[in-house]
Parts: structure tokens; sequence; C-alpha cells
């Protein structure tokens, strides 16, 4: 489903990939979403779903057992095509990310302003001066006060929290159209989060980045998407503005997702996800769901779009 309002950035059409191995597990099976200019897609889903190798997919880093089918257009450009040489330069400069595991990401023997530089050095031949000035300007856009100060910092001096507000300026220094986070929140306590939320809607507002922010922290979500995409065992089940998801969702599995949510009272959905190996039969949900009819054990629902939104789910039109 396109984003409905904005010029498109990045489209992804039937992304299917899979893991070669004694047995084959197909992780994703044919995704499609858009993302728009300046725009925050959420991608929200219980863990395995496919979330990360959907970011991995994105920016070509599968390792090399994985099979990739379908296409990942950015600006209109086939990012599946590209040379390995092509794609480095789309790294960094086109689309940033930060990594589920924060803590590999950042060099413990450099200091936070080196680590910063050194993209703006290497890409645009800057000047260490202007690059350290640069990178402070861009400490200060997540919120750091005392930028002249923090640059001479090691990661190892810092808390969770910080170091994840520095490898958000790091992965954004080049300005990249869009940045893929994933998981930026996990770990963080309350206070944390709040800074790396102020933090996110600056980038937004002041560099106009788009963001692909995969989480599982519902609140986070809803404080900073546009649209959200659920996913369950490798498909996606729905995509609605974030008003949409929240206040009135369609798919069982976004409704069950949603009770989870403080206010909610916390409900799990009752039972597990299917191992993508052992999938079940008909609708991948149907083992778990409330509503489920004779039809959906036996065939597998498609993707509809209604009303602007888009829904796997017999239920529906
Ligand atoms: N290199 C790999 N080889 C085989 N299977 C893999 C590989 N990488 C991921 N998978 C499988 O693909 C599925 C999706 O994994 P993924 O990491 O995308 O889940 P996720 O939605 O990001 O979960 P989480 O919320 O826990 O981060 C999982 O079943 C995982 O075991
Ligand atoms: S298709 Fe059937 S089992 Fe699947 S979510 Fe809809 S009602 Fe439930
Ligand atoms: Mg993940």
């Amino acid at each position: 489903m396109k984003s409905p309002t904005r010029d498109k950035l990045l489209e992804v059409k039937n992304l299917q990939v899979s893991f070669l191995g004694i047995k084959t597990v197909t992780a994703l099976s044919g995704i499609s979403f858009s993302i728009g200019e300046r725009e925050t897609l959420a991608l929200v889903g219980e863990t395995g779903c496919g979330k990360s190798v959907a970011a991995h997919a994105i920016m070509r880093l599968l390792p090399p057992e994985s099979g990739v089918k379908g296409t990942v257009e950015l600006r209109g450009r086939n990012l599946l095509g590209l040379s390995e040489k092509e794609m480095t330069e789309i790294r960094g400069k086109e689309i940033g990310i930060i990594f589920q595991n924060p803590s590999l990401a950042l060099n413990p023997v450099y200091s936070i302003g080196h680590q910063l530089a050194e993209p703006l050095r290497l890409h645009r031949k800057e000047k260490k001066k202007k690059a350290l000035s640069r990178a402070a300007e861009a400490l200060k856009n997540m919120g750091f006060a005392n930028t002249g100060e923090i640059i001479n910092y090691y990661p190892s001096w810092c808390s969770g929290g910080m170091n994840q507000r520095f490898l958000i300026a790091a992965s954004t220094i080049l300005d990249p159209a869009l940045l893929i986070a994933d998981e930026p929140g996990k770990g963080l306590d309350r206070s944390c989060l709040s800074e790396l939320e102020a933090g996110l809607k600056r980038l937004k507002e002041e560099k106009k980045t788009a963001l692909l922010l995969i989480s599982h922290d519902l609140g986070f979500v809803r404080n900073l998407a546009d649209r959200v995409a659920v996913m369950y065992a490798g498909e996606i089940v729905e995509i609605a503005d974030s008003s949409g998801i929240f206040e009135e969702p369609l798919h069982p599995y976004t409704k069950g997702l949603l009770n989870s949510l403080p206010e909610k009272g916390f409900i799990p959905i009752p039972g597990f996800s299917p191992p993508l190996s052992r999938l079940p039969s008909g609708c991948r949900f149907h083992p778990r769901c409330p509503l489920r009819k004779r039809c959906c054990i036996e065939n597998q629902p498609e993707i509809i779009e209604t009303n602007g939104r888009a829904v796997r789910c017999f239920l529906y039109p």
C-alpha cells in the first residue's frame, strides 16, 4: 500500500527472504509497503516475525545463505539490482541504519566526536575543525547541551541512552533521506526513552528525515509514527495511519497486540507465533484467532485495500 499523501521515497514490493540450510526457512513471504519523503512508518509485531530481516534486506546486509526476491526501490532505483560498490554509496549517505544491537556499532577506542566526524572527512573531504563542529551540531540536535565536552567522551563513559543517541547522530551525520531504526529504545528507561523520542522528532522536523521505525514499544510507536505496518509470521497483516491502527484496529492480531498496552491491562495474546518452518494452513493467525471461521483454516487471506488502509483477513471488506 503506497504512502497516501507524500512523494514516494522507498517502495518495497513483494519482498521475499529465505534462509537456505538443511531446511529452508522463509522469513519474509512477500511483503509490500512504501515510505513517503519525511514520513515515519513503524513496523511492529511479535519477536521473530521478520522485522529485522526486512531492515537488513533493504540495506542488502543479509548473510550469503539468504535468497532475496522482489524489489526495493529508493526514489525509483531498485537497490536489489545495484552492485556492491553502488550499494556502499547508498549506505550512510542515502539510508542510515541503527542496528538492534547498538553496543557493537560504536568503536570503544575512538571518541564520540571522532566517530561522528569521520564520515564527513571521508565522504565530504571536510577539514577536521569543520567536521567536529558539524559533529557537535548533530549532538545538539539529539538533545545534548554541553556538546564541546561530549565530543571528547568515549562510549564506555556513557549510559546506554546516551550511546543510542550518539548512534543516531552518527547514522544521520551525512543527512540520509531515510533512517532505519531497529528497536532504538530497547533496554532504555523511561527518561532515556523520552530523550530518544525527542531526538527522533527533531530529526524528522529539522532534517526532514524519513524513518522506518522498528519497535516492540507501541507507546513509542504511537508518539512517532505517521503510519504503522503490523507483521505476523513473515507477512504484513495490516497497514494504516497511526490513528487508524491505535483507535480503530481491524485485524484481530492488531487488536490483540493493542490489548498488551498498559491502558488495556497488559492482556497478552494467547498462544505463540508459529515457527516459520512449520506454518499453519490457511490464515497464519488462525490457531490464535478468537474470530476464526472454517474458511480461515483452509484458505489464505490476501491483503486487500479498504478505505485507504490494507488488511489481510476474511472479515474484510
Ligand atoms: N541468518 C539467519 N538464518 C536463519 N534464520 C534466520 C536468520 N536471520 C533471521 N532468521 C529467522 O528469521 C525470522 C525473523 O527474524 P527477525 O530477526 O527478523 O525477527 P524480528 O521480528 O526482528 O524479531 P525481534 O522482535 O525479536 O527482533 C526468525 O525466525 C529468525 O530465526
Ligand atoms: S482470516 Fe480468520 S483466522 Fe485470520 S485473522 Fe481473520 S478471522 Fe482470524
Ligand atoms: Mg529484530
